[in-house]
């Protein structure tokens, strides 16, 4: 078997979080959601794919402290094994470590062999040792994302519920289309996240309508609630559920975990949900509920309502 037939063969769900729209929530949700899948027995492997290390040092790494990183995999002969790290503090849940010279991988890979499928190479003889893989992308669509849609067979979207959501997402759908039809047939985008979501703002729900209306099903029910908490617990080297298990944020990533394992969902506790369809009864008060904890309301205007009308028209017309 080459490595593609061993993942798609493999029960091991991997899948990629890719937005290339920087800052939309890539890496808290890789980082959240892995570890709320770990708290619930799963194991989890996050392979951090992105230069910044954001998602190693959120788990407590010190890249600069590490001896082999997802470069060594990726241009050199370390084997994915060899980098593996435990997160400090969660059970279940190892990280690969990126580095800052991963950044240099983009160009460096450029003339190499096979350079699309240096990471799936890499992830196929320990890929049943997991549960779920993770592959936090970097927020571009270059090598470094297509080493990781090619070694996916799901791809996460985090869309941020906020002005231009949709900016650049039909370009990436239509790259995941690109990489199905000449690398992976097995890809698919399986999982829209809506994230940040600020029950105040009226944009925030309009985003919500918008993004259910183009993506349907896909788009998860459990909406992740803007919490300075959920920015905070990085820089203390832990997932909110270590950082702050309590908080609504944590009890949110908890639900998705819940929710990507096709668990039974508990709606009428969930902090926050996804607007009802008409006639899905669904207690208004969950929308709506905030906490003294949360950011400061962004303004909500007719000119970011027309900027959503455009990114949507843009994203359906590249489709
Ligand atoms: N639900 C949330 N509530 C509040 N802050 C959040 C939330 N999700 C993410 N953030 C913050 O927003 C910023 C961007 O998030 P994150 O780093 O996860 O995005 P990203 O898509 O990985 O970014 P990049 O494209 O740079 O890799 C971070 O400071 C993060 O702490
Ligand atoms: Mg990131």
């Amino acid at each position: 078997m080459d490595s593609m037939e061993q993942i798609t063969a493999s029960k091991t769900r991997v899948i990629a979080i890719a937005n290339q729209k920087g800052g939309v929530g890539k890496t808290t949700t890789t980082v959240n959601l892995g570890a709320a899948l770990a708290e619930l027995g799963q194991r989890v492997l996050l392979i951090d794919l992105d230069p910044q290390a954001n998602a190693s040092t959120g788990l407590g790494i010190n890249p600069r402290a590490i001896e082999k990183n997802m470069y060594d995999v990726l241009l050199g002969d370390t084997p994915l094994e060899d980098t593996l790290e435990p997160a400090a503090d969660v059970e279940g849940l190892f990280v690969a470590p990126s580095s800052l010279d991963l950044a240099g991988a983009e160009i460096e890979l450029v003339p190499g062999f096979n350079r699309e499928r240096r990471l799936i190479d890499a992830l196929a003889p320990i890929v049943d040792d997991y549960d779920f893989v993770f592959i936090d992308c970097p927020p571009s669509l270059g090598l470094l994302t297509i080493n990781a849609l090619v070694a996916a067979t799901e791809v996460l979207v985090p869309i941020q519920c906020e002005y231009y959501a949709l900016e650049g997402v039909g370009q990436l759908v239509r790259n995941v289309d690109l990489v199905r039809k000449s690398l992976n047939q097995a890809l698919e985008i399986s999982t829209i996240v809506l994230v940040m979501y600020d029950a105040r703002t009226k944009l925030a729900g309009q985003v919500v309508d918008e993004v259910r209306n183009h993506f349907g099903d896909k788009v998860c029910k459990i909406v992740i609630p803007r919490v300075v908490r959920l920015s905070e617990a990085p820089s203390y080297g832990q997932p909110i559920t270590v950082f702050d298990p309590d908080n609504r944020g944590a009890q949110a990533y908890r639900d998705l975990a819940n929710e990507v394992l096709g668990n039974e969902l508990d709606l009428e506790s969930a902090p926050a949900v996804a607007p009802p369809a008409p006639g899905v009864g669904i207690a208004p008060e969950t929308l709506t509920e905030t906490s003294a904890d949360d950011d400061a309301p962004a303004e909500s205007s007719n000119e970011a309502q027309a900027g959503i009308d455009e990114a949507a028209a843009d994203a359906k017309e590249e489709e």
